[in-house]
């Protein structure tokens, strides 16, 4: 069995007491590569870190749409030469849009934010990390404004109809333990209709933990439980579809 977690925060707080020996106990629980993912500049920098102490992590760099609000033309240029930094740096993320919380960074900062991140990513022939939540349409609209193919749409909770969009945009489409929620009957559906060569799986730890573990601390090792749900939607072989995403994970970063 190969597992590749292709969303993961390893660089969060919540590991700094046991990160080193979590990682360490990865392979021996079928995960393979895994995609630590960066959300401001600090976190981008620590990504790439431990990215280049670990052959099998792998990192992107980019600043969330929560930390929209201050940032400055500096910061893009930093996150450029950052994404040049090291060979271990896949991909531009995670950038995007969030209108969940309306106290974090007004739409205008978040879209240029967003924009001017995909232009790196663009200039740099890297792809995106895409995080999506509550946007009313907005990402969409920017990835066709900006001819976006390379990227994917991470925790995916959009409607059939949004997935089925963005998979002849040519994106691919990535799930976290949410599938395995009783309640996830809308990312089931959105499920059942994307094609298996363009699901990623992810955990998005340390949050968003899968069943039975819902409510804790997430980490890499239970990305097998989503794969689990995923295959029973899919009406896959678990092991098949571990195989088939860890391809579509290596393919999609670019990594041999
Ligand atoms: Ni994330």
């Amino acid at each position: 069995m190969k597992l590749f977690d292709t969303h993961a925060h390893l660089d969060d707080g919540q590991f700094d007491i046991d990160r080193e020996q979590l990682i360490s106990e990865m392979r021996e629980n079928g995960v393979n590569k895994i995609m630590e993912v960066g959300s401001d500049l600090k976190s981008s920098e620590k990504a790439i870190d431990i990215a280049e102490n670990h052959d099998f992590i792998y990192c992107s760099v980019g600043i969330h749409p929560e930390f929209a609000e201050t940032v400055t033309d500096k910061d893009f240029e930093t996150v450029c030469k950052l994404a040049q930094h090291s060979k271990k740096v896949k991909a531009i993320g995670e950038i995007g849009i969030d209108y969940h919380y309306n106290d974090c960074s007004s739409r205008e900062k978040q879209i240029s934010c967003f924009e001017n991140q995909i232009d790196i990513a663009n200039e740099l022939d890297l792809p995106i990390i895409v995080h999506d939540r509550d946007s009313k349409g907005d990402v969409l609209k920017i990835l066709k404004e900006k001819k976006v193919t390379n990227g994917v749409v991470h925790c995916f909770s959009g409607s059939a109809e949004t997935a089925k969009i963005l998979v002849n945009m040519g994106l691919m489409i990535s799930f976290t333990g949410v599938i395995t929620f009783k309640n996830a009957r809308k990312a089931i559906e959105a499920l059942k209709v994307i094609p298996v060569e363009r699901l990623m799986i992810e955990t998005d730890s340390p949050y968003m933990a899968p069943e039975p573990y819902r409510g804790r601390r997430n980490d890499s090792r239970y990305v097998k439980y989503i794969a689990q749900k995923m295959a029973e939607v899919k009406g896959m072989d678990f092991e098949e579809l571990c195989n088939i995403t860890y391809e579509n994970g290596k393919k999609f970063f670019n990594i041999d």
